[in-house]
């Protein structure tokens, strides 16, 4: 029999402090779950099970698991410089190359890259970028930076200020930079507004705040093109192009969070131009940069923007010894050059739809309120009544439970209060998205005969 290393790993898990975790529920060892080993669509647990990474890791591992070409490219560069800094005057072949690749595949208006190592530390780079901008322009008091309700930009202090409130319970935060507009969340929207009077409702909540705090004290409008932590929100039709419309007339500079999007989770390199049709004047991005194989993000600036900054007389002050480290740009370029060379792109626009429809046919089932999302980000939403939308009470925990059930069946997805998030690799064959829908639909089903029993629905 195979030895089962699970007790050993926990004992000494019992020493790391994990991300967003109840802490408490933790101290039972059988709360956690151990993952060893992983390869294309798949991951294994320690004695070897195997799931279907509904989650593609956080995100991130936007082409499967285990590919050489990305492990080889970073060992063979750690041979070659493990690592310097691109500090001062200094730079490295990879750290050019991925600048120059990146800002290619960009939006036309932007040719400039600072690389980091989040997506939160790309946030905050952004906004920092923006109000040293302002500042060299003598605008000194546009400070103020619009997020919205259900926003997810990270867990560094000013990233978490930019996040929606209810990610901050107990923390303290950078309150007073921020001001927080209304979710875009078409399912809860008010029951008598239509999908175009809740998006005019958006543009003129949007307007009236900019009116009242005063043009003069906002710097930038962050945005995920499609919400992903705060529940895989698709805004209403036309809703970021008026946003971007807005921003313009009141000179606030837009920010569009790619930390999830690019790369080809919705089809495209950036998707903020080619599915939404805008020209943001930042673009961050991490997570499908490098797949996940070595931690790197980026800030891409406007040309307008690095005109400002790159004026003669003040220095660019914000550094990060591992920026472009070249085991991260080796990464990052072998994985596009996979992406590139494997047409995936294509390939997720041939078989993104496909998921989706797979997703959508589990909204015949009687707790499915609502499947959205696009291409190989989806979220299901749970509730106990169809007809009101009513909410589950949280402690009955229905994204918990309809995600261990998937566990059971084979399948790793995310859950998400009310509900479970899909984000898996981009490599799924038709096979595995039919694979994926069977084991949701009977894990849901299980978790619907329960509640029935319990006499919930
Ligand atoms: C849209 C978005 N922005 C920023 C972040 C923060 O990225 P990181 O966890 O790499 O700091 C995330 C992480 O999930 C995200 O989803």
């Amino acid at each position: 029999m195979k030895n089962d290393p699970t007790d050993d790993i926990l004992e000494k898990d019992k020493h790391l402090i994990h991300s967003f975790a109840d802490l408490d529920s933790l101290k039972d060892p059988a709360s956690r779950t151990v993952i060893a080993e992983a390869n294309g669509a798949y991951v294994y647990n320690a004695v070897g099970d195997r799931f279907i990474d509904g989650m593609a890791g956080l995100w991130c591992v936007n082409v499967g698991h285990g590919r050489k070409e990305i492990i080889d490219a970073i060992s063979q560069q750690l041979s070659t410089l493990d690592y310097f800094s691109t500090f001062y005057n200094l730079t490295h072949p990879l750290a050019a190359e991925l600048a120059s690749k990146i800002t290619s595949l960009a939006p036309a208006h932007i040719n400039h890259v600072y690389f980091s190592n989040s997506g939160s530390v790309a946030n905050d780079t952004a906004v920092r970028i923006l109000h040293h901008y302002y500042n060299r322009l003598g605008q000194n008091q546009k400070k103020l930076i619009l997020s919205r309700i259900g926003a997810y930009h990270g867990s560094t202090h000013l990233a978490i200020a930019m996040t929606t409130p209810g990610y901050r319970k107990g923390w303290d935060s950078a309150d007073d930079l921020v001001r927080f507009l209304s979710s875009p969340q078409p399912y809860r929207r008010p029951d008598n507004m239509s999908s175009e009077e809740f998006c005019d409702f958006l543009i003129d909540e949007l307007v009236r705040d900019i009116e009242k705090i005063g043009a003069e004290r906002i710097a930038c409008f962050i945005a995920e093109p499609i919400m992903g932590a705060g529940g895989v929100i698709v805004p209403p039709e036309g809703y970021h192009q008026r946003v971007e419309q807005v921003c313009r007339q009141y000179e606030i500079k837009t920010i569009s969070d790619e930390v999830v999007t690019a790369f080809g989770r919705l089809g495209h390199m950036f998707a903020s131009e080619a599915v939404f049709g805008l020209t943001p004047d930042v673009i961050t991005t991490a997570k499908g940069l490098s797949s996940g194989y070595q931690p790197i993000a980026a800030t891409l600036v406007s040309d307008e923007i690095h005109e400002v900054i790159s004026k003669e007389g003040e220095q660019f002050m914000h550094g990060m010894t591992y920026s472009g480290h070249p085991a991260c740009c080796a990464a990052a370029l072998a994985n596009i050059e996979l992406m590139e060379s494997e047409s995936l792109l294509q390939q997720v626009q041939h078989n993104g739809p496909k998921f989706m429809q797979t997703m959508q046919s589990l909204s015949a089932l009687n707790i499915v309120g609502d499947v959205r999302g696009s291409h190989f980000m989806v979220g299901i939403e749970f509730v106990q009544n169809l007809d009101t939308k009513q909410a589950f009470d949280e402690d009955v925990k229905i994204g918990m439970r309809v995600s261990l059930k998937a566990q059971e069946r084979g399948l790793m997805i995310r859950p998400l209060g009310h509900m479970i998030v899909l984000s898996p690799p981009l490599i799924l064959t038709l096979e595995q998205i039919t694979e994926i829908g069977d084991v949701l639909k009977q894990s849901i089903e299980a978790v619907q005969a329960e509640l029935v029993t319990e006499g919930l629905v």
